[in-house]
């Protein structure tokens, strides 16, 4: 067969594919396959057609910019059709993208400086609003890009949408006619906490917050949308009437001025390429620590005649990118499910897979949390299945892609004894976790082992989790503290145990003997002390004497101290063996420095010995009432940015001191963050 024919062929297939995928993700919100698979997917199929264009037929996918209408809704006709944007997936397309550009304005323009905008791209859905005399008059999905549906009535419902143009007593003119576009999005915590609610009522979760947000828009009922927890941010315009504007930025600072949402904190202006692919990997570095989710970065042509220079392609502008991330989720299968017991005897489903690259990580395992949740996603042994990684977290099972089902995947159930000791099992009260009742349970131990020397714990260099299984399995340790009584010669009559190694060992070991007191009560394990609660309670007690004769009142004393981590505290000191061992520990010579005075003063507020800055306007505050606030909890307040400066106050309309912020590296708070934690301590 020829390459035109297998091509043909090849392409058939392929505008089936999309067509089923578009269906599955815009009309029933369920998407079967990963994102970054169906920019593959879309991503040949635009290869092949620019190979031969006379295969372009006017159904194929390349030829419409986004979701089918469906019916339900009225439909809206965009004055200007809502585009898409094309992907970059490495610096080399980023640089790409600059030649093409630069090539055509220097044909068109006579110039070839370019700045550019880069912002985050927000993982939501588009929509458009249309204001009229400044009131709120029609708000519209983007549909296919020309005609979308007219969902003003749950658009309405979402707090973070003016309905008229901000603010009351602004006496600047605004545009007659403005239309506004955007992203609707949900955060990631309330996404959680609304699958939580819709499990409770049977209701199936939804896949992930855009997927929920675009649910939630989409709602024929603008009741439900009301109780969605829905945010908006404004990123561009369609038509606007008697206003132009000169640059992005420009726009969106006017966009701002005018009550729009605009994602400001994370907007930056770049003069060059370069500094704009840094703004995108600074972007993908944060991604994790941000509220929602972000799947890449948009780079877009600051200038606006230039924009207008370089115009459009039918399916997306020619002077922006969108700069994709490395996904955090793929397909794989699952090759066999076994359970683990942790150190605190929970016992966890864990997903053995087919290997697979996420994220520029290979992964072959996935926890799947416990049965509760092995049972509301249906998972099974043999399934395929959608895989994800978010930064340091354990991945995880996202969703069974259940048409890919054979009939041969087995049912999965936990055991009823402890798959390693063979104890019964403490049957979950309130938690949906069950646990190994016996504390001397082999992976119990060995797991308190390996948290008791991890680098945030006693941070015992080179013992690894392999050799202190091989430790235990010898007998030569039994507890943490027998770690303090290894010689030489048990570690060298190890595996693979070199006498260096096996010295360096022995002083990593009698270094961590010096230890601090966060440090020594996160070593022990105890259950709801990590890390953070263990440095409050070492800020709070300044003595171990003195956490382990606090008293229930004393520790619920405590601001973050609630009931469940107090009780499991009293408990663990007063259990005998746990005394014993805390005693074993110190006769080995365990010292704990002394916590420094000034870094433990009692109950101190997040303010406190902390240099702001502040700039723009707030809606509640004056800055003089600003001012009194932070310098009543101690705070101090700076009018310029300096490497010393802790935080930058962003109100509406702020200046330059927010590009220096960031670029300093100070924490941006807005009005609402600022409230939140005034109102702490
Ligand atoms: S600009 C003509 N900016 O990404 C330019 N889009 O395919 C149109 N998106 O569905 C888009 N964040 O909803 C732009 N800061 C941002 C964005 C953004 C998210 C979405 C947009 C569209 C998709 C592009």
């Amino acid at each position: 067969m020829d390459k035109r024919k297998k091509s043909k062929i090849e392409l058939i297939a392929l505008r089936e594919k999309i067509n089923y995928h578009n269906y599955r993700y815009y009309i029933l919100d369920d998407p079967e396959i990963t994102d970054a698979e169906y920019d593959r997917l879309f991503r040949r199929l635009v290869e092949i057609e620019n190979r031969y264009p006379e295969l372009v037929v006017t159904e194929s996918p390349s030829q419409r910019v986004g979701a089918p209408v469906e019916g339900g809704f009225k439909t809206v006709k965009h004055s200007i059709p809502m585009l898409s944007l094309e992907n970059g997936f490495s610096d080399k397309e980023v640089k790409e993208f600059e030649d093409r550009i630069k090539r055509l304005l220097i044909r068109r323009m006579r110039t070839n400086y370019i700045s550019y905008t880069v912002e985050p791209k927000m993982d939501g859905i588009a929509i458009e609003l249309i204001y009229d005399n400044s009131i709120l008059k029609t708000a519209s999905t983007r549909g296919d890009g020309y005609t979308g549906e007219d969902i003003t009535s749950n658009i309405k419902t979402i707090k973070s949408i003016p309905l008229r143009l901000f603010p009351p007593g602004y006496n600047q003119d605004l545009p007659e006619h403005l239309e506004v576009r955007g992203e609707v999005y949900m955060e990631i915590k309330a996404f959680q906490q609304l699958n939580k609610e819709r499990e409770k009522q049977g209701e199936a979760p939804f896949a992930n917050p855009r997927n929920a947000a675009a649910g939630s828009v989409r709602q024929l009922d603008p009741h439900i949308t009301a109780r969605r927890p829905l945010l908006f941010f404004s990123y561009g315009i369609g038509e606007v009437s008697g206003w132009t504007f000169t640059s992005h930025i420009e726009l969106l600072t006017t966009l701002n001025k005018w009550g729009l949402r605009v994602n400001t904190g994370y907007i930056k202006e770049c003069k060059s390429i370069d500094e704009a692919i840094t703004h995108c990997r600074y972007l993908e570095s944060i991604k994790h620590d941000l509220p929602y989710e972000i799947d890449g970065a948009v780079i877009k042509v600051n200038s606006i005649d230039l924009q207008k220079a370089l115009g459009e392609k039918s399916r997306s502008p020619r002077w922006a990118l969108a700069y994709k991330f490395e996904p955090t989720q793929a397909t794989t299968r699952i090759v066999k499910i076994d359970v683990q017991v942790g150190r605190t005897g929970a016992l966890t489903p864990v997903a053995h897979l087919e290997q697979i690259r996420v994220g520029g990580v290979r992964i072959s395992r996935a926890t799947l949390h416990n049965q509760e949740e092995v049972e509301r996603k249906d998972i099974r042994e043999g399934d395929t299945v959608i895989v994800q990684r978010a930064g340091d977290v354990i991945p995880e099972v996202v969703k069974v892609i259940k048409a890919k089902r054979t009939g041969k995947e087995k049912l999965f159930i936990m055991p009823d004894r402890c798959p390693v000791c063979g104890s019964e099992l403490v049957p979950p009260g309130d938690e949906v976790v069950l646990r190994c009742s016996n504390p001397g349970c082999s992976a119990q131990v060995t797991g308190g082992i390996k948290h008791f020397v991890s680098k945030d714990a006693m941070d015992i260099d080179g013992l690894g989790d392999k050799l202190v299984d091989q430790l235990v399995i010898k007998g030569l340790v039994k507890d943490s503290a027998d770690i303090y009584h290894l010689s030489l010669e048990d570690l060298i009559a190890l595996d693979k145990m070199a006498e260096k190694s096996a010295n360096n060992i022995l002083n990593a070991i009698k270094e961590s003997k010096k230890t601090t007191l966060a440090k020594f009560i996160y070593s022990l394990g105890i259950r709801h002390v990590g890390e953070h609660v263990a440095m409050v309670l070492a800020k709070q007690f300044r003595e171990f004497d003195n956490l382990q004769k606090a008293t229930r009142e004393d520790l619920l004393s405590i601001q973050e101290i609630g009931p469940e981590i107090a009780d499991s505290i009293l408990s663990y000191f007063s259990n005998e063996e746990n005394l014993s061992f805390i005693n074993h520990l110190f006769e080995a010579g365990i010292t704990i420095e002394e916590m420094p005075l000034e870094k433990a003063p009692l109950k101190e507020h997040p303010f406190s010995g902390k240099s702001f800055v502040l700039t723009g306007t707030l809606s509640t505050l004056t800055r003089s009432e600003v001012k009194k606030f932070i310098e009543e909890k101690k705070g101090k307040v700076s009018t310029s940015i300096s490497t010393k400066t802790d935080y930058l106050v962003l109100g509406k309309s702020p200046g330059s001191k927010l590009v220096k912020a960031k670029d300093l590296g100070a924490h941006i708070l807005n009005e609402e963050e600022f409230l939140r934690m005034l109102g702490e301590g």
